[in-house]
């Protein structure tokens, strides 16, 4: 793993050249600002132009190829987050081939990823780009066309971009990057999914449900590799105290995800009150899906 530190020497700090940083503080007291008003003019302006200006986008029209009886068939808002998650996951390939890269050009470390995980990361994210797709077409949608969340999400996304081509950022570097979007990506995941379950979707929320335990798994290995990276560069080994957040944070998802289960299948059944013989089914289906997590990760190992 290549160090992060450098032989060049750090000038941004002001501590360096205390001559120099009077002399700067001087200087802005001495001249004008560049033009009238304070932060509470800017606030002024920013409120006037929210209020006048124009919506991020609007929701396309349906695809006018598209069967009359499929012609839109989802709520706009529906529409719009589908499209956001499209958009999202194909991002998502493109990060992950950045970040094969950096594992070419630096390597791995004891712990870290292997090629092939990063490989079945792409591959799980271009089959929820694919999914999405079909589920766009089937509701008469556009997948080609940007909806205003996915133009909000890739404005808000740039900086996970411009890390990950910076050719001086290393795999580790990077991965902080990939993290960030692993975190977004699960919550967008979620709410999707209970959209979908609240419009009556079922087959959509379950393929939904299926993409998220997936993406926890994303989150769960990226946490590990960072989890690994900063314990070894900083003491050389691979500490309890990672190891033991990891653990935790096992334990809180597969709770989180026998919970969802018990609770969907109660939806669905419209049982008002969960019956003792539902939940212990959902735990166990919960329970199957961790064992067959469980192999993923013996595998990956
Ligand atoms: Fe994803
Ligand atoms: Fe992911």
């Amino acid at each position: 793993m290549r160090s992060t530190t450098s032989q060049h020497l750090n000038r941004t700090g002001l501590s360096n050249a205390p001559k120099l940083a009077r002399e700067l503080v001087q200087g802005t007291r001495s001249t004008r600002p560049s033009s009238e008003g304070n932060a509470e003019s800017m606030a002024s302006v920013r409120i006037a132009y929210s209020r006048n200006g124009e919506p991020v986008g609007s929701i396309p029209p349906p695809d006018p190829e598209a069967a009359p009886s499929k012609a839109l068939a989802g709520a706009p808002i529906f529409l719009d987050k589908l499209g956001e998650r499209l958009a999202f996951e194909r991002s998502g390939v493109r990060l992950y081939d950045a970040l094969l890269s950096k594992f070419d050009a630096f390597g791995t470390w004891k712990n870290g990823p292997a090629r092939a995980d990063l490989e079945e990361i792409r591959k799980d994210e271009f089959a929820h780009f694919m999914m999405l797709r079909q589920a766009m077409v089937d509701l008469g949608g556009d997948p080609t066309a940007v909806t205003p969340s996915a133009d909000v999400h890739g404005v808000a996304s740039q900086g996970l971009v411009a890390v990950l081509a910076d050719p001086r950022t290393t795999l580790g570097q990077s991965l902080e990057a990939i993290l960030v979007a692993e975190l977004v990506d699960n919550d967008c995941w979620e709410n999707l999914s209970d959209l979908a379950t609240a419009l009556g979707k079922e087959e959509l929320a379950e393929k939904f449900q299926d993409a998220l335990t997936e993406e926890r798994e994303h989150l769960r290995r990226v946490r590990s590799w960072l989890g690994a990276a900063l314990n070894q560069t900083a003491t050389g080994e691979l500490g309890d105290v990672f190891l033991a957040r990891a653990k935790e944070r096992e334990r809180r998802t597969a709770g989180r995800a026998a919970e969802r289960q018990v609770k969907t299948k109660r939806k669905r059944s419209g049982s008002a009150k969960p019956k003792r013989a539902s939940a212990r089914n959902g735990a166990k289906k919960a329970s199957k899906r961790g064992a067959k997590t469980g192999r993923r990760r013996a595998q990956a190992r």
